[in-house]
């Protein structure tokens, strides 16, 4: 099993939700450990409960410090305990962007609503008061706009005629649990994830001026150039063609380029077998240690291999300045 992913917890009451994700972490086969519980509130209930099941907490209060200030105590207390990704359940403080960007793509919430619908508080009575026929909760990336990153997950929770908004903040918070812990095993593993994979390299791949996407022989591959005259630079393979694992196929300069990458890293390169002696060579993507901008450059240079003319002067054009 891989080493588990190392997550802090911030609330500021009386984390059930943070519970939920601990209770979920004692599993065997759970992705992620909770490294620590943090808290601008040393009241916190929440805390109380860490630390009887045994886990790091730290709190430090907000008054009489600024936004900054605060951020920076909490960002390095996290930093401390060796976490990996911030949770956020129930932490009632806006965060300064500063803060967020060091945590971008790495901090997650849970809010009480089907977002985009009623970001920031009292979201059960306006749920209500709108007359809708679900609420729900929402687990989404932490942007510096409240409530308003990528969502990745949520839960539609029916509306009985009977609910109060606390009835339905009960039954809400039933799915808060269910769904907070199961995003977030999903979220640190995605780097394993072959759609996720192929997402990263497709949004790199089309990034490259005038390309696009074909399959070939039933597996994606990105062409520059014109629908019809453009030519392949790169294709996605998943155990394709009897190939193990995955990988991406990029062209290199030849036959000597590619075998001095198979003596230099055997471990991350190989030779294509249905591409034979042609120089194309496959980089693995499954090792859980991908280093994207080393895909991106490899993207680029077989993009460069293969565009018109027209496309690649351009570019060393653009280059010299
Ligand atoms: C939850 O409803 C969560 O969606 C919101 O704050 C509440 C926290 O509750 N962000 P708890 O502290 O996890 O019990």
């Amino acid at each position: 099993m891989l080493e588990r992913a190392k997550v802090a917890v911030l609330i500021s009451g009386r984390g059930s939700n943070m519970a939920a994700l601990l209770y979920a972490a004692k599993a065997d086969n759970c992705p992620y450990e909770i490294v620590l519980v943090a808290s601008n509130d040393p009241q916190a209930p929440g805390l109380t409960l860490a630390e009887a099941e045994g886990i790091a907490t730290f709190a430090h209060s907000h008054i009489g410090l600024n936004r900054e200030a605060h951020d920076q105590i909490m960002h390095e207390a996290v930093v401390e305990a060796g976490a990996d990704y911030i949770a956020l359940a129930g932490y009632m403080r806006i965060l300064s962007d500063d803060f967020v960007r060091k945590w971008n793509d790495r901090m997650l919430n849970i809010h009480p609503s089907l977002l985009p619908r009623y970001k920031g508080l009292n979201t059960y009575q306006r749920a209500l008061d709108a007359g809708d026929s679900h609420g729900g909760c929402s687990v989404h990336l932490v942007t510096p706009e409240l409530d308003d990153g990528p969502v990745l997950a949520q839960t539609e929770v029916a509306i009985l005629p009977s609910d109060t908004a606390d009835t339905l903040a009960d039954r809400v918070l039933i799915a808060e649990h269910q769904i907070y812990s199961a995003t977030l095993a999903q979220y640190v593993t995605r780097e394993n994830d072959p759609d996720w994979i192929l997402e990263q390299v497709r949004t790199r791949a089309l990034r490259l001026e005038e390309t696009h996407e074909r399959p070939s022989f039933g597996t994606p591959g990105w062409r520059v150039g014109s629908e019809k005259t453009g030519k392949y630079f790169a294709y996605f393979s998943r155990r394709h063609f009897g190939e193990t694992g995955i990988s991406i196929f990029v062209k290199t300069s030849g036959l000597d380029e590619q075998s001095a990458l198979l003596d230099a890293d055997p471990e991350l390169y190989f030779a294509p077998k249905f591409y034979g002696k042609s120089g194309w060579i496959a980089i693995r993507l499954d090792t859980g240690q991908t280093d994207w901008d080393h895909i991106d450059s490899w993207l680029k240079k077989s993009w460069t291999m293969v565009a018109p003319k027209r496309l690649t002067k351009l570019m060393s054009i653009a280059e010299e300045f």
